[in-house]
């Protein structure tokens, strides 16, 4: 613009320049703040006048000018014009020429003026507005895609927190955070924040934390502070597809686990069919043996060593006995009577055969029971062996003595029984094996690793789960929980 033409210049040819000096500027000028200041320099530069001011439209003066026909445009008062800036319907504002040359104060001339920033500044506008839609859908597009890719949920929405600031207006002094459960993700709050945007996540309509858009300097008022309304909107949206991707996540992490139960439940099945098809074929031959060997040791009388050694066969047989009776056990060939029955009777019952055992083990037995338990259906012989088994691992897993915490609890919708020792506690990779049959880590003789697999047939024959936690050096507590109302099964 610079060497425009004088302001004796000929009017039109005056406009041609200026029109192509608005359209070079709507194309270049990012911001609508910085326009009128830049269309003031281009204006001064054209020689149209030499001072300019575009007013809002919410200006008192520019609602008196929008509202005069279009045909008395120009003031014929003198010095400054004003001129009303319409586009179509809307109404942009005012501009305000100061020292206007004379060849200027044509009404025509002006007014076309006033058409050609009219419709510079709604381009301006309308391209401005375009630039922040298609940031806003640019972050939309990026979280929806990044909730389809794996990783943790905390790195997601990690990188949702950090794509946000690139989607509000003032994305340099811009800082974003998503809070979920008490944790911040993204840029931790710092006391140089002027303004805050905020919206709550909600999961399944329970706040659980908020998004978070914060400016660290002063910006000029906008409709909500410094924030835009479509700013609103964007973050509102932002914070539903956070509580959606938390529901979605949490629904997967659910879902995998019960495959995962499925699939080991299938495992456990297979063997089991195995077992109690192997434990039914030794069950009539073991049978034999021992009714034939105590007919035996009747016949009387028997040399002493023969004695013993039927002693020892009859003992062997006994043993063998119970193996098959777990295997069974374990198999669910044996279904439970469910009957009402009272875990804190259970725990009584188990402890006053155990108390000697845990005794002279040095383990110290503490009891936490619920009073007034409700009752849940069950077969109280089934749980009693549960809760044995338990106890005994328990116990073995504390050879230097420790205490072993036996309680109860219920909520609305279960009955817990827990079993809490002080002992070795386990690694992982025992963890995840100790509901296999035949897992044991203990010595030959000492474990036939069927404890724990019966614990788990008859836990999931009554519809229930059973948790673990344990920690190295520490101890484990194992927790069964058992519904009020009978599942059919655990798993889908
Ligand atoms: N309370 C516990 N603390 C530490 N490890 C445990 C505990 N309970 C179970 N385990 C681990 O789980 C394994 C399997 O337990 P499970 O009761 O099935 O078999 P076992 O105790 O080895 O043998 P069995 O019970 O047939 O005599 C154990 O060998 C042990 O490694
Ligand atoms: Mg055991």
């Amino acid at each position: 613009m610079r060497g425009a033409p004088e302001p004796s210049a000929e009017p039109a040819g005056c406009i041609e320049t200026l029109r192509e000096g608005l359209r070079q500027l709507a194309r270049q000028s990012a911001s609508r703040t910085s326009f009128a200041e830049d269309l003031q320099a281009l204006l001064q530069d054209g020689g149209v006048c030499t001072t300019t001011t575009v007013l809002s439209p919410g200006s008192r003066l520019a609602a008196t000018l929008a509202s005069r026909p279009a045909a008395d445009a120009v003031s014929p008062a003198p010095l400054p014009v004003a001129i009303p800036l319409s586009f179509g319907e809307q109404t942009l504002g005012a501009l305000r020429l100061e020292g206007v040359a004379s060849a200027w104060r044509d009404p025509e001339v002006l007014g076309r003026l006033a058409v050609e920033v009219a419709a510079c500044l709604a381009y301006q506008q309308a391209r401005w507005a375009l630039g922040e839609r298609v940031k806003e859908l640019s972050c939309l597009y990026a979280i929806a895609q990044l909730g389809d890719q794996g990783g943790s949920l905390e790195e997601t929405l990690f990188t949702i927190a950090r794509l946000l600031p690139f989607a509000w207006q003032h994305s340099d002094a811009c800082l974003a955070r998503i809070v979920l459960d008490g944790r911040t993700l993204g840029a931790p709050r710092s006391v140089g924040e002027v303004a805050t945007q905020a919206a709550p996540v909600l999961v399944d309509g329970v706040e659980r934390g908020r998004v978070e858009v914060a400016y660290a300097r002063v910006f000029p008022q906008a409709e909500e502070g410094p924030f835009l309304r479509e700013e609103r909107n964007l973050i509102d949206e932002v914070a539903r597809q956070v509580g959606q991707l938390v529901h979605r996540r949490a629904a997967e992490e659910e879902r995998a686990a019960l495959a995962e139960r499925l699939r080991h439940s299938e495992r456990l099945a297979s063997v089991g069919r195995l077992a109690a098809g192997v434990a039914h074929e030794l069950n009539e031959p073991l049978g034999a043996i021992l009714g034939y060997t105590q007919l035996v040791q009747k016949a009387s009388p028997l040399p002493e060593q023969s004695a013993a050694d039927l002693d020892r066969i009859v003992k062997a047989c006994l043993h063998a006995r119970e193996i098959v009776r777990n295997l069974l056990l374990f198999a669910r060939q044996v279904p439970p009577r469910l009957v009402p029955t009272d875990l804190n009777v259970v725990v009584h019952e188990v402890l006053h055969f155990m108390h000697g055992r845990c005794e002279r083990a040095g383990v110290q037995v503490i009891l936490r029971l619920e009073p007034d338990l409700p009752p849940i259906p069950a077969d109280a012989a089934q749980l009693q062996q549960v809760l044995v088994n338990l106890v005994a691992n328990a116990v073995q897993s504390m050879p230097a003595g420790g205490s072993l915490t036996l309680s109860t609890r219920s909520d609305s919708v279960e009955v817990a029984m827990a079993v809490a020792d002080t002992g070795l506690g386990m690694r992982d990779d025992v963890r995840t094996r100790i509901f296999d049959p035949f897992f044991t880590t203990k010595e030959v003789g000492q474990g036939t690793g069927l404890g724990l697999a019966v614990v788990h047939g008859i836990v999931e024959a009554h519809g229930g789960r059973i948790l673990v936690s344990s920690s190295l050096g520490q101890g484990s507590t194992f927790e069964v929980r058992l519904p009020f109302g009978r599942r059919e099964a655990v798993l889908p």
